[in-house]
C-alpha cells in the first residue's frame, strides 16, 4: 500500500517546510509540494501537524539479567511502547555476563529480537572480558553489522572490565572502524563507598547518590576518554547526569578526541529527591548514574542547547516496584541490592518536546537531531534512518503539537507496575507513527505487527567516511 501524507510541516535536523511525502512500500520516494493522489493510496492528513523522521533510542535495555533478576519487557511489550512514543529504532545494549561467549550472547540477544519486535533494531555488543578468542568473535558480530562495543566501568564484579581489557577493546575499535560506547564510574570507588554507607546503617534508597558522587562519574569519563585519546577510538559516553562529568568531556573534545555525550530523560526531568521518597517508594527511582542534585538538570539542559550534549536516549530499564525494586528493601536488605533502572522508553519524545521544546530550550531541529538524527549518524544508519529524504526508510513521526495528557502506569504500554513519571504533564504526541512504512501507532494505541522490526545491520565509521 502507497501512503501519501499531506500538508504536514517537515522538521528535519536542518529544514523546516511545509510538503507532501509520498511513500512506496517501505521507502519514500517523493518528497514534494504538492502531490496528486492516485486511485491505489491511502491519504493521512498532516495539516497542522509536524512530521519528523522516526525517534531512534540509542540506549535501551530489554533482555537485561542484572543484580539477581531480570529486566521485565520483552520485544512484545518494548516495541509497543517504543513505537507509540515515536520511536521506531532501538539499539539495546547486550549484556553477557564475563564468562559468556559473546557470540553466544550476541546471537541470544538477537533471538529475543528477531520475529518479535514491532520496531527496528540494533546492539551495541557488550564487552565484559576480552582475550583473543573474544577478539575474533568481536570481529564477527561487527561484520554483522554491529558497528559499537559498550563498556562499562561500573559494577565491580559483574559487567566492568579490567584496564587493559579496556585498551584492548579501544585498540580493536580503532582497527575496526567501531565506535566504543562506555558506562563511565569508577567501580572501585562505588565499591568502597557502597560498603562505608551500608557499614553506617545507612540503608535506603536515598543513599544511593552518595555511592556514586559526580566526581566518581567525572573520573570515570576523563578514565574513558584517555584510552579514546591513546588509541585514537571514537567513543560515546552513555547516561552522562552531571556538571563535572560532562566538562570532562569537554576537556578531551577540545583536544581534538572523537567523543560524543549522551544523556538520558530521567536526567533532565528528575532529580535525587525523587530517591529520597518516603516509604521505600525512592527506589523507583534508582539508576546509574544516580539521579543528581537540580542544578545540574539547568547544567544539561545548556549543554543540550549549545549542542554539546549529541543525543537524549533513555536508558530504558525496567523492573517492578513489588517483588523487584523490593530485593533492595531495608532492614533486611540494602539499596545496594535495588535492581538499578527507570522505565522510559514510551516517554522520551513527548517529555523532551514539552521540557525542551515548548519551553523554548530547545528548537524543533534541535529536537529531531537529539532523538533521531544524531543517532543515525554516530551509529551507522544516516541517511536511511535519522532524516526525511527520497530513498530513507519511510519511518514518520506526525506530531500533534495541541496534545494533552498525563503519564500513567495505568496507561503506559511499558510492562513494569510502576511510571517513574507518573502524574507529568505532557503537551503534544505522535499522532501518526510509520515504521517502514506501516503505521505503527496512532494517538497513543499501537496499531502496528510484533515481528514486522528489522534487524538493521549498520555501517562502521570507516565504512561511512568512505561513502
Ligand atoms: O541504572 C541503570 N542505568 N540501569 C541499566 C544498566 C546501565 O547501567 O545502563
Ligand atoms: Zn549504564
Ligand atoms: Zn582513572
Ligand atoms: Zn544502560
Amino acid at each position: 500500500m502507497n501512503l501519501l501524507i499531506k500538508n504536514g510541516r517537515i522538521i528535519t535536523a536542518d529544514q523546516d517546510y511545509v510538503a507532501d511525502i509520498l511513500v512506496d512500500g517501505e521507502t519514500i520516494v517523493r518528497i514534494e509540494p504538492s502531490i496528486a493522489a492516485e486511485n491505489d493510496v491511502e491519504v493521512i492528513d498532516a495539516a497542522g501537524k509536524y512530521v519528523f523522521p522516526g525517534f531512534i533510542d540509542p540506549h535501551v535495555h530489554v533482555y537485561l539479567p542484572f543484580m539477581g533478576t531480570c529486566a521485565k519487557d520483552t520485544y512484545d511489550s518494548a516495541s509497543r511502547a517504543a513505537l507509540v512514543g515515536g520511536t521506531t529504532t532501538l539499539i539495546e545494549m547486550c549484556c553477557p555476563a564475563r564468562d559468556d561467549e559473546p557470540i553466544d550472547a550476541y546471537q541470544l540477544w538477537k533471538s529475543k529480537a528477531v520475529g518479535v519486535s514491532a520496531c527496528d533494531f540494533s546492539f551495541h555488543m557488550g564487552v565484559t572480558r576480552f582475550d583473543s578468542t573474544v577478539k575474533d568473535q568481536l570481529r564477527q558480530i561487527a561484520e554483522d553489522g554491529i558497528q559499537s562495543f559498550k563498556v562499562f566501568l561500573a559494577y565491580k564484579g559483574a559487567f566492568s572490565v579490567t584496564d587493559s581489557e579496556l585498551f584492548q577493546v579501544c585498540r580493536l575499535a580503532k582497527e575496526l572502524g567501531v565506535i566504543v560506547t562506555a558506562h563511565c564510574e569508577n567501580a572501585e570507588l562505588v565499591a568502597s563507598l557502597q560498603s562505608e554507607l551500608v557499614a553506617s546503617g545507612n540503608l535506603g534508597p536515598e543513599y544511593h547518590e552518595p555511592s556514586r558522587p559526580v566526581e566518581v562519574e567525572a573520573e570515570g569519563v576523563h578514565h574513558f576518554c584517555t584510552f579514546l585519546e591513546m588509541t585514537g577510538a571514537s567513543g560515546y559516553i552513555v547516561h552522562t547526569s552531571c556538571q563535572p562529568a560532562v566538562e570532562a568531556a569537554q576537556k578531551f573534545q577540545a583536544r581534538g578526541v572523537d567523543v560524543a555525550i549522551e544523556t538520558v530523560i530521567p536526567h533532565l526531568v528528575l532529580d535525587k529527591t525523587y530517591a529520597e521518597r518516603p516509604d521505600f517508594e525512592g527506589a523507583k527511582y534508582v539508576m546509574s548514574p544516580p539521579l543528581r542534585d537540580v542544578s545540574h538538570q539547568a547544567f544539561l539542559w545548556n549543554a543540550i542547547e549549545s549542542d554539546v550534549i549529541a543525543t537524549v536516549a533513555t536508558d530504558h530499564a525496567p523492573f517492578d516496584f513489588v517483588i523487584q525494586k523490593e530485593m533492595g528493601k531495608p532492614p533486611e536488605s540494602d539499596f545496594t541490592k535495588i535492581p538499578n533502572g527507570i522505565p522510559s522508553v514510551e516517554h522520551r519524545a513527548t517529555l523532551l518536546y514539552t521540557h525542551g521544546v515548548l519551553t523554548g530550550r530547545i528548537t524543533l531541529q534541535q529536537f529531531v537531531r537529539l532523538v533521531s538524527t544524531n543517532a543515525a549518524k554516530l551509529f551507522g544508519m544516516y541517511p536511511t534512518k535519522g532524516t526525511l529524504q527520497v530513498g530513507s526508510d519511510a519511518d514518520l513521526v506526525i506530531w500533534d503539537p495541541e496534545y494533552r495528557g498525563t503519564i500513567s502506569a495505568e496507561t503506559h504500554l511499558m510492562n513494569t507496575d510502576y511510571d517513574g513519571f507518573e502524574g507529568f504533564e505532557i503537551a503534544g504526541r505522535p499522532a501518526v507513527v510509520l515504521c517502514r512504512g506501516q503505521v505503527s501507532a496512532r494517538d497513543g494505541q499501537f496499531t502496528g505487527t510484533l515481528g514486522h522490526g528489522r534487524f538493521v545491520a549498520r555501517k562502521s565509521r570507516n565504512q561511512a567516511s568512505e561513502s
